[in-house]
């Protein structure tokens, strides 16, 4: 398939975007303020630890630097994003102490078998090298680059999502979540001027579009190639409700990620692609805007929320936004339902003030088929949420 071939969808909820939330500088103000108070809880606890990947009874625990998973670049991200909105110095202190954990890590190889070194190294060591110049964090994210760039099948043009490489079980499985680990590459050409990062980051878009995204731009999570023949095999979830039905976060992955990735190949039609994949989600949302954790689900299905989702998906349309051309009839919508959609989750989704409950977004589910993280904060999540608010707040350089 092309992407002349899918044919997506119209929004269908028009009406419902017509107007623009109430959201000012004082509504962004305090639920920046919320966001920053809940870092300043957690910032001793997490300063050499890092905060584990969703909550227990809606507390993060502390993981070791090196005892680690696929998600702590998201608390030092935003301990960025902290420091930029604020120019306090005790954030970049400690952004600048993870930097070490994460040079550490790639230098000794710790659990980086997997292509999830985009969201980790972009986040921590790829923005602390574009805010201050860091070169420990430049070296770091280079090879995390090099090692993202061996997880490449050439065969098939993809690059391998988990595990070994010769692993028959994850062998040529590419998943819609990658679309973010590939700004780390286009980075990587760019620093280097070497074209062979981005040759495959490009590669492989190519490849999603043609194999994950369906005829209706709703999004497979995962996609098996034959890395002997190049040949496609077989669309299957991981996360979702079926291999069939769409995985809300996937959808999100794909909003985002597509856009992103027209940011750096100058492709338009992945623009186009990203807007399609955004109407499929925007036309399955519930009546407070925030997605079930499958698009499959809705008002009365007694299912959880993904609220990441919902925070991935704002993020990624305050990206398309910035690329429309002025009279695309299509970005009033986009833009009333990203807020509208951030204005739920500040209303409806934000923790409490107390430190009983210590990560920012409630109500999201990590993997509901395997029983993690349901209806907890995820790390994710929050950085996504304030991400957004940044976004809001200032024309953000981004870290991807
Ligand atoms: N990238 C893994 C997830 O979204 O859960």
């Amino acid at each position: 398939m092309t992407y002349i071939d899918i044919i997506g969808e119209e929004i269908n909820q028009k009406e419902q975007y017509q107007e623009q939330p109430a959201i000012n500088h004082e509504w962004l103000k305090k639920a920046m303020n919320h966001v920053l108070k809940k870092i300043d809880q957690n910032l001793k606890r997490f300063t050499h630890d890092f905060p584990s990947a969703s909550t227990e009874n809606l507390q993060y625990k502390a993981v070791n630097g090196l005892d680690v998973d696929w998600t702590e670049g998201f608390w030092t991200g935003m301990l960025w994003l902290a420091y930029e909105v604020t120019n306090d110095e005790k954030y970049r202190q400690i952004a600048e102490l993870q930097v070490k954990s994460f040079k550490e890590r790639i230098e000794k190889q710790v659990k980086t078998n997997t292509h999830d070194l985009g969201f980790l190294y972009s986040l921590s060591c790829v923005s602390a090298y574009k805010l201050t110049g860091n070169q420990e964090a430049k070296e770091a994210a280079l090879l995390a680059a090099d090692l993202l760039m061996k997880r490449y099948h050439p065969k098939a043009k993809i690059i391998q999502a988990w595990g070994d490489l010769n692993n028959p079980e994850e062998q040529g499985r590419m998943i819609i979540d990658c679309n973010l680990n590939l700004p780390l590459l286009y980075w990587a050409s760019e620093v280097t001027g070497d074209r062979k990062y981005f040759d495959v980051a490009s590669n492989h878009i190519h490849q999603a579009v043609k194999y994950i995204v369906r005829k209706d731009s709703s999004t497979f999570h995962t996609f098996y190639m034959d890395v002997e023949t190049g040949e496609p095999i077989e669309g299957k979830t991981h996360q979702g409700y079926s291999d069939d039905s769409c995985w809300s976060r996937g959808q999100a992955w794909g909003i985002y990620g597509f856009a992103l990735n027209y940011v750096y190949t100058k492709d338009v039609s992945l623009l186009e692609l990203s807007k399609k994949v955004t109407n499929y989600f925007l036309n399955r949302l519930p009546e407070d805007d925030v997605c079930y954790w499958d698009l499959i689900f809705t008002d009365g299905d007694k299912q959880e929320r993904d609220s990441s989702g919902a925070a991935i998906a704002v993020c990624g349309m305050l990206e398309i936004l910035k690329h429309l051309p002025l009279l695309d009839t299509d970005s009033m919508y986009y833009k009333n339902a990203a807020l509208t959609i951030l204005k739920s989750l500040e209303e409806h989704y934000t923790t409490s003030e107390t430190e009983e409950e210590n990560g920012v977004l409630l109500h999201s589910v990590y993997n509901k088929g395997r029983g993690m993280g349901i209806d907890e904060s995820c790390l994710w999540g929050d950085y996504y949420y304030f991400e957004a608010l940044v976004r809001l707040s200032k024309a953000w350089g981004m870290y991807w």
